[in-house]
């Protein structure tokens, strides 16, 4: 049994996770609260050394079932190396994006189906899953333009070239927002669903409102 509590943020590229995770990591400290902030893929040495694999350009010819299977490597690394230890110590852990973004990626977007991922899911996070899961999806064509301009910002400032999924058609970004609505939809007990066109500080003040709730029960 895990003492802590597991925070999951999700949403499409560009609809304003970082900046929310940075205020709502600041809230909790706040609190006294310890926290542990980890994002996917990546946050282990091993896991960025996934991460510049799948999320570079030049990673082009990469099949969908290896994309995921690094996907669900990066995690099962994560949770050896920093998520269970940080639960098990207590701590609060915020984690930007998790088994929810490899169903909307590749079960929806890549069009591998929800089934199979989550039978990997099953199998290699063995029942780990978010006390919450804060979800973000603001309308979808704002949320891939600033997408888009921040990582052509970083290709023109020579920063990581992050940017094959921002390269995928627009089709491909709308069928991982259905995914995201569909596991919304099915899971309204853990997933808190923050829709539409909302200021940043609408969108700090509901998730503080969400993780409150969370944190008080046991
Ligand atoms: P981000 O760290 O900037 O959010 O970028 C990670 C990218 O990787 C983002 O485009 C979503 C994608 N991704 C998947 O396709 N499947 C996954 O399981 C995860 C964790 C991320």
């Amino acid at each position: 049994m895990t003492k802590g509590k597991f925070i999951t943020l999700e949403g499409l590229d560009g609809s304003g996770k970082t900046t929310q995770i940075k205020r709502l990591d600041a809230w909790l400290r706040e609190r006294g609260h310890v926290t542990t902030l980890m994002r996917q893929p990546g946050g282990t040495a091993t896991g960025d050394r996934i991460r510049e694999l799948l999320l570079s350009s030049k990673s082009a010819g990469i099949a969908p079932m290896a994309e995921m299977a690094l996907m669900f490597a990066d995690r099962a690394q994560a949770i050896t190396e920093v998520i269970r230890p940080s639960l098990e110590a207590g701590k609060v852990v915020v984690c930007d994006r998790f088994t929810d973004s490899t169903e909307a990626y590749q079960g929806g977007g890549r069009e591998l189906g929800s089934e199979v991922v989550l039978e990997l899911h099953r199998v290699i996070c063995g029942g780990l899953n978010p006390d919450l899961t804060l979800m973000l999806l603001p309308d979808l064509e704002p949320s891939l333009e600033r997408a888009r301009r921040r990582n052509q910002k970083a290709n023109n400032t020579a920063g990581p070239d992050e940017n094959r999924f921002e390269l995928e058609a627009d089709a491909f970004h709308r069928r991982v927002w259905e995914k995201y609505h569909e596991i919304a939809r099915r899971e309204p007990g853990r997933v808190v669903l923050i829709e539409g066109a909302l200021g940043i500080e609408d969108v700090h003040q509901r998730i503080v409102a969400a993780v409150s709730e969370c944190i008080a029960k046991q």
